[in-house]
């Protein structure tokens, strides 16, 4: 399987002068195609700092990230936004849908940006919400739906135009524990029915469960690495547990 992304000896500071913090420190790793990984560790450990470099909200201090083999240290702006628009898709804790529009304009609006003609639109909307089970939803405005719902058609609002990467930051931030559990199973049915590639953060043990290999970072360092191996969720929900306890006690839960 090739890989879709691809960060090496990544490094980050925040500020300048004497107040300066390494909030990535020499981060490398890869991540294949139709891998479901999550980004897990402690407040503070540098888990949106790395996301938001390989999304280019901002930019490293020094390191190289290729995805589907472009190095986005060499891109302007204009290019980076094309690179957005056209390679990853986005989720967020709060659903950013927009309120005027249905549920429908919500999930096509990454196809109308692409300008895709109406017809391919029409099937690929259907396409997702289908596979996520908001087909129903469609003609809705999003106050009408519950959290959880609006979360599912803000995936599939993300990967409706099949970016190479969908990025994740701590996606079920504003649900129950019940919702989180429901929005996990549509990560699932997105990485494995729709052969989404996914990296996701999150503090949540639980959450982070329903990923195929998990990266734990301390200090802005990767700690280290535990791979499902087809192993069930509850294996994999000790393991982390596990791995949690020893970097330190901390919980991770809210
Ligand atoms: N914009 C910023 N300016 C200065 N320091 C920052 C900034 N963003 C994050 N940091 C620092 O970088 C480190 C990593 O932060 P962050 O990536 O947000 O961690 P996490 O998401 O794991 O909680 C922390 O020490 C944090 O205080
Ligand atoms: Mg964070």
């Amino acid at each position: 399987m090739p890989d879709i992304l691809q960060v090496h000896n990544v490094v980050k500071y925040y500020g300048r002068g004497n107040i300066v913090t390494k909030a990535l420190d020499s981060i490398s790793f890869c991540v294949d195609q139709g891998e479901f990984t999550a980004i897990m560790g402690a407040s503070g450990s540098g888990k949106s700092t790395l996301l938001n470099v390989i999304s280019t909200i901002d930019r490293v201090s020094s390191g190289e990230i290729c995805v589907e083999g472009q190095r986005i240290a060499e891109m302007k702006e204009k290019q980076l936004s094309l690179f957005r628009r056209d390679k990853l898709g986005f989720i967020f804790q709060e659903y950013n849908l927009l309120d005027t529009l249905t549920i429908r304009e919500n999930i096509a609006l990454p196809l109308n940006l692409k300008r895709v003609d109406v017809q391919t639109t029409q099937r690929e909307v259907m396409r997702v919400s289908t596979a996520l089970g908001i087909s129903e939803q469609l003609d809705k405005f999003p106050y009408e739906l519950s959290g959880g719902e609006r979360q599912r058609a803000a995936c599939a609002r993300a990967i409706v135009a099949r970016p190479a990467l969908v990025l994740a930051d701590e996606p079920t931030g504003a649900l129950d524990s019940r919702n989180s559990r429901v929005l996990m199973k549509t990560f699932q049915q997105m990485n494995r029915q729709l052969d989404s590639t996914i990296l996701m953060v999150t503090h949540d043990p639980v959450v982070g469960s329903y990923a195929s290999r998990v990266l734990f970072l301390k200090d802005g360092r990767i700690w280290s690495e535990i791979d499902s191996g087809g192993r069930d969720r509850q294996t994999m929900y000790q393991e982390i547990l596990t791995v949690m306890a020893a970097l330190g006690g901390e919980t991770g839960v809210r």
